[in-house]
């Protein structure tokens, strides 16, 4: 199929369209670059660098490449970020978003995987969490991405618009070739292995004091190439109807626990400080993966946190100051 990725240069997009690409579809990655990066490209896809805001651009990436279905996960995501700047989430997540499901109805092309979050729940009491537990989030992007998600419903019943949401959990680990490079760097295992490179003293805990075993966060951390393998399979479910699916493993790990076990991948000490608590994170965060496992087939292959710290610190030694750096 001919597929428009958007955020295709971004740290999942980049490894979602190497899988679609090595599956034999035809990958055109729509990107502003203004997080991903041009050398996270698979050089066999089709690179537009331009804007959601942009319908023109949008309209012609569309008929231009006669594609048939979108995998939108240009996003603006950090939870932290998204309680100092709402604005900016609502804007890129759903006036842009809705800039696209426009420009595809407009058209007829009626089939997309979107990516979702955790985030869409809040901090629910019962773990793990189903797709039906409440959704009440508790950082405006959480609540961007319930909104694009609703809007989606409705797009279905009105016009027939078939949609796969995959709710991510902590998307970690690397590929061969594609890994996460973000600046500012604000995620756990990236900072982790940053310290652990020498490139920053030490990683700050963020709050110590939450009510779970050792009083920091706990999450689920899904490798990056399950995830590519369950967009894959998404993007055939939309064939057959609209649905929703988390996207994590059922068990979860603390920030305490990531440090530790990154300690004995790297072999390296890895220096920690207690922070406050960053506004917006949850406690807790784990997925019932059980109902994309059994209607779609979703086996995940990758699901040790070892594994997917030491294929994330391979990825960083290879690429030791990101993407674009002289010495790689
Ligand atoms: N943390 C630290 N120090 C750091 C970075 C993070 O203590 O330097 C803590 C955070 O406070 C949190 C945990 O590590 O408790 C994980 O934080 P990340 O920033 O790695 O990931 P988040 O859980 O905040 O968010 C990620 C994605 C979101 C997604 C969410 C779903 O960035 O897009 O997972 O669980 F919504």
């Amino acid at each position: 199929m001919k597929i428009l990725v958007t955020g295709g240069a971004g740290y999942i997009g980049s490894v979602v369209s190497e899988r679609l690409i090595t599956q034999g579809h035809e990958a055109v990655i729509y990107d502003n670059l203004s997080k991903g990066h041009r050398e996270a490209v698979m050089p066999e896809a089709e690179f537009i660098e331009a804007d959601l805001a942009d319908s023109r651009q949008l309209i012609k990436a569309l008929e231009d490449h006669k594609i048939e279905a979108v995998i939108h996960m240009a996003a603006a995501s950090l939870v932290g970020e998204s309680v100092q700047n709402p604005q900016l989430y609502f804007r890129n997540n759903d006036v842009n978003g809705l800039n696209l499901l426009d420009a595809m109805l407009q058209i007829g092309i009626k089939r997309l995987v979107f990516s979702s979050t955790a985030a869409v729940y809040g901090a629910p009491e019962t773990m793990p969490i189903t797709e039906d537990a409440p959704q009440n989030p508790t950082n405006p992007y959480g609540e961007s991405k319930l909104a694009f998600e609703k809007i989606l419903r409705w797009y279905d019943e009105a016009y027939q618009f078939r949609y796969v949401s995959l709710r991510y959990f902590n998307a970690a680990g690397a590929s061969e070739r594609f890994g996460e490079d973000h600046e500012p760097e604000t995620h756990i295992i990236p900072n982790v292995l940053r310290v652990a490179a020498g490139r920053m003293s030490h990683v700050s805990i963020f709050g110590e004091d939450y009510p779970t075993p050792d009083g920091t966060c706990v999450r689920d951390y899904v490798h990056v190439l399950d995830l590519a393998d369950a967009h894959i399979l998404a993007l055939k479910a939309t064939e057959t109807g609209s649905r929703t699916y988390n996207l994590g493993y059922g068990s979860g790990y603390s920030v305490g626990e990531v440090v530790e076990m990154a300690r004995q991948i790297t072999g390296k000490w890895i220096s920690t400080e207690s922070a406050p608590r960053r506004a917006g994170d949850p406690p807790i965060l784990i997925a019932s993966p059980d109902k994309i496992m059994s209607d779609l087939g979703w086996s995940p292959r990758h699901s040790e946190l070892d594994r997917i710290l030491e294929s994330a610190w391979r990825w960083h030694l290879s690429h030791p100051h990101g993407y674009g750096s002289a010495n790689n």
